[in-house]
């Protein structure tokens, strides 16, 4: 939410940071800017719209300082306006600043700024700060507390700003440096040869160099050309750990791909491998992970587990609590993470929270890991960007290792957590009583996963031509049983993030409880048909919507034989092991959307008001 970009070293930095900005867009495309320092002056260009919009403005301008910020825009505070887009300039032209958060007392602040004669061009929170900073600069006396002028006012500033934020500032006599600060939002520092970048996410950073460090809440960091030094609020020295990122910006590229949602769909297959590979014990009987952080004895000693998570993730946990409580026999719950930390729910002992994140950033994620944490609980992470912050933050835990997701719709990154769930069930169920053989057959079907991604993959053709014919329709439901409920969740709300399309995800039964009454020749709806003791009652189902005139597309198991002419379309897809057949039933609603939205017209990558990773409330 919100992209963030800053460079000091011997290029120019406009086009380095304009490029930064468009690996960043998927974090918010409501506007962008960039401003340099060159001639003793910072030079601003922001338009609202895409960075493209940017790059256009920016030639006006002739930005050609080496040292420069870049940001694009998620609106909160603020309509999307030029005026309100980042980088923000204080009122007596010193301090220029870009803003990833929330401050949420900035009404307090501007009331204390206009009373010191600062002035305000936009709505923004951010401008606030940005003159707050700019007040402490003027009053700071050169090298207070042995650092420089420039870092103690930021200090300063920001020991008055409740909420959260990532900042990115320059300063009018400081030039070759920039000040970075984060709580609440993320922040990488990028060690170039001879060059210093800060970014809200590593795949800005990662053309120019590969050694990272991951800013922790609380930190402040001095960034020059050849060296850098990160302090905290409180002034504390902090020593820095330079960290190497493991993929290289070929993984963050679209290639050949249409959209990069396509493109994640597609390397599903190869993602699964990723997510599974070392991870099986040497006698194929059970999963390893690595990073735990937790006994076996303490993990059969827990008698209940919490799922901490929201949208897709949450998705991906039911169906992982479906798993466990079939597999392992462990009671779970799954919790909107919003919601959890504020509801105040008893907790019983010997209780264990999992939070799974993709980004790892998610502030409703977060907030609940930490409230959870302050309980006195144990909380482990699935993440899949390494170093994020609830993976610092947590006990222990697995990572996800599928590369950069940049589509805002996830889709490599929902399959590796439903395979990580169910690997996770797998070990619980191994540390308690499923049998050695049972265990071995498990290993082998969740082994299968990738092929059978293929192979379902394979369907995408016939998938595009009925989208063409589902395209038109304003309401559609997803209906599913069981460890396929929360795969009908997760395909209505992939429609309706990228089509726009009114979608409803229910069990299927409980669709006669209220859902029937939308049912007409204008709602269609997919049903999960798999083979098993659940078919009939899914097919009286689906007879009841036949009834009502109700267009059905069914995603059945291969061997599934419906009654004639009840369903409208029906795509195969392999039958398999009920632990890897909601990854395998989810390709087809990814695909689906994905036609759908792209036969709308629809901005797949981009879908209107939404951002990857949420990091405000
Ligand atoms: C939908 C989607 C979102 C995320 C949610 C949590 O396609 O991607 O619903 O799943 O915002 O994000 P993470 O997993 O990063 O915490």
């Amino acid at each position: 939410m919100c992209g963030i970009v800053g460079y000091v070293g011997k290029q120019k930095a406009a086009p380095l940071i304009i490029e930064g900005l468009k690996r960043l867009e998927y974090r918010g495309y409501d506007s962008a800017g960039v401003a340099v320092l060159q001639d003793g002056k910072f030079v601003v260009a922001k338009k609202t719209g895409r960075v493209a919009n940017l790059e256009q403005e920016a030639t006006r301008h002739r930005l050609n300082g080496t040292h420069g910020i870049g940001h694009t825009r998620w609106a909160t505070h603020g309509g999307v306006t030029d005026a309100n887009a980042h980088p923000h300039v204080s009122s007596d032209g010193k301090i220029a600043l870009i803003h990833n958060g929330v401050i949420e007392n900035y009404v307090a602040m501007k009331k204390f700024l206009l009373e010191k004669g600062y002035t305000f061009k936009s709505e923004t929170d951010t401008e606030v700060l940005c003159n707050l900073i700019a007040y402490h600069y003027a009053k700071e006396p050169a090298g207070a507390n042995g650092d420089s002028r420039f870092v103690e006012s930021v200090r300063k500033s920001l020991r008055h700003a409740e909420g959260t934020y990532g900042i990115v500032v320059m300063a009018i006599d400081a030039p070759g440096e920039l000040v970075t600060a984060r709580k609440g939002s993320p922040l990488i520092l990028g060690i170039g040869d001879g060059e210093s970048l800060v970014a809200s996410d590593v795949s800005a950073l990662i053309s120019r160099t590969q050694n990272v460090v991951y800013l922790k809440d609380g930190e402040i960091a001095h960034l020059r050309e050849q060296n850098f030094s990160i302090t905290t609020l409180s002034s504390g020295a902090v020593s820095p750990v330079v960290d190497k990122v493991t993929w290289s910006i070929k993984d963050a590229e679209r290639g050949d791909h249409a959209h990069f949602m396509e493109k994640e769909i597609f390397e599903q297959p190869v993602a699964l491998e990723n997510a599974m590979r070392g991870r099986f014990s040497e006698d194929g009987s059970t999963a390893n992970f690595g990073g735990l952080n937790i006994t076996a004895n303490e993990l059969r000693s827990i008698d209940r587990l919490v799922f901490l998570a929201c949208g897709t993730a949450l998705h991906a946990c039911m169906v992982t609590e479906h798993l466990i409580e079939r597999f392992a026999r462990i009671p779970v719950e799954c919790d909107y993470a919003s919601e959890f930390r504020y509801r105040n729910s008893p907790l019983f002992h010997n209780t264990l929270f999992f939070a799974m994140s993709q980004s790892g950033e998610t502030i409703d994620t977060l907030a609940a890991v930490r409230e959870a944490k302050r309980k006195g609980y144990k909380v482990l992470a699935i993440n899949n960007v390494v170093g994020s912050t609830i993976a610092r933050e947590a006990d222990g835990g697995i990572y996800q290792h599928v590369g950069p997701e940049v589509g805002v719709a996830s889709t490599k990154a929902f399959t590796s957590q439903l395979l990580i769930g169910a690997m996770l069930a797998l070990y619980l169920a191994r540390l308690r009583d499923m049998s050695f053989s049972d265990g071995t057959q498990l290993v082998q079907a969740l082994k299968a996963a990738p092929d059978l991604v293929r192979t379902a993959l394979k369907e995408a053709p016939r998938i595009r031509e009925i989208a063409k014919r589902y395209a038109h329709y304003t309401d559609m439901l997803f209906l599913g049983r069981l460890s396929l409920f929360p795969i009908a969740l997760e395909g209505a709300l992939k429609l309706k993030e990228i089509s726009y399309i009114h979608a409803e995800g229910y069990p299927a039964a409980e669709m006669k409880h209220g859902p029937i009454a939308l049912i007409s020749e204008k709602c269609p709806s997919v049903f999960f048909v798999p083979k098993g003791e659940m078919l009939n009652k899914i097919v009286s189902s689906m007879q009841e919507i036949k009834a009502r005139k109700g267009p059905i597309i069914a995603v059945v198991t291969d061997g599934v034989e419906l009654p004639p002419a009840l369903a409208d379309e029906v795509i195969t897809i392999p039958d398999c092991h009920e632990a890897v057949l909601p990854i395998v039933a989810s390709i087809p609603v990814q695909l689906l959307s994905y036609y759908i939205a792209v036969e709308r017209g629809c901005d797949v990558d981009k879908p209107r008001n939404l951002a990857k990773s949420v990091t405000v409330e």
